[in-house]
């Protein structure tokens, strides 16, 4: 197999789901691979699309997971749709008061050491000879740089962090792949269930649909060449300040 292959994993989220749906219609992918935890009902594999069971946190899961996409074709594609604001056991701090070591931990967890593991399996597996792009969705919150606001340290952080795991892996991807992009992308306000609890003050021209959000990333993404690789991009293509 030697056509070219799209992947996202956090199939199951909001805007991953929408991102698979885009890939899907869009004719330069032979085949689209979702992951996630559990299968989303409106996931079936078929000629043209597989589910993978991952969960990020466990290596050995993004192990087999690569294999099956190498046999599946070239990924050219490759986006990081998951991570998380709030669970049962984490919500966004208001003040220092608020700090729990678990709910840091988790939400280190998921959204800094899993997209670098996804990393870690994934970059070896693309192209060396041709362009690619692996994006992992970071916030603009992430941003030490854009901090004005205060307050969510622990989603904050990680974001900061796994902003730096891109940054890092983009420099050591370029060596070997000299014309891969590897970035972190900001979606803007998106309509999905980790924004649902905060986005009540937030204008309807600022809320993104799934839909829409999916199209702006991957218009993002078409839209970076090999120079623009280790950067932090929003929605709209500008650059965001670390
Ligand atoms: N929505 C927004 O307004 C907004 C704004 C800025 C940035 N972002 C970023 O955009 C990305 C996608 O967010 P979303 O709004 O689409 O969130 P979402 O609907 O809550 O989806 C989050 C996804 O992460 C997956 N996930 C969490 N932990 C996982 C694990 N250990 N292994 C595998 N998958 C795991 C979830 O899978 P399960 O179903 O298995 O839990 C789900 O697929 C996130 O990185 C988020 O920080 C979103």
């Amino acid at each position: 197999m030697d056509g070219d292959v799209a992947i996202v994993i956090g199939a199951s989220g909001g805007i991953g789901r929408a991102l698979i749906a885009a890939l899907r219609l869009d004719q330069r992918y032979q085949h689209v691979v979702g992951l996630s935890r559990q299968r989303p009902p409106d996931l079936i594999d078929d000629a043209r699309q597989t589910w993978l069971e991952a969960n990020i946190l466990d290596a050995s899961n993004l192990q087999v997971a690569a294999r099956r996409v190498a046999a599946l074709g070239m990924p050219t594609r490759v986006i990081v749709a998951t991570g998380a604001l709030h669970s049962a056991g984490m919500s966004p701090e208001k003040s220092l008061r608020a700090l729990n070591a678990d709910a840091l931990a988790e939400g280190f967890a998921i959204n800094a050491i899993g997209p670098a593991l996804v990393a870690q399996h994934f970059l070896p597996a693309m192209p060396r000879d041709r362009a690619s792009v692996f994006a992992a969705l970071s916030a603009r919150v992430g941003s030490i740089a854009d901090n004005a606001a205060g307050g969510w340290y622990g989603y904050r952080a990680s974001k900061a962090a796994l902003n730096m795991i891109i940054r890092t892996a983009a420099i050591e991807h370029s060596r070997s792949n000299p014309l891969g992009v590897c970035v972190a992308v900001h979606p803007g306000t998106v309509a999905t269930p980790l924004s649902r609890p905060f986005i009540g003050q937030t204008p309807p021209s600022r809320l993104f649909t799934p839909q829409v959000a999916a199209g702006h990333i991957l218009r993002v993404l078409d839209g970076l060449s090999p120079e623009a690789t280790g950067g932090f991009y929003a929605w709209d293509g500008a650059t965001i300040p670390w």
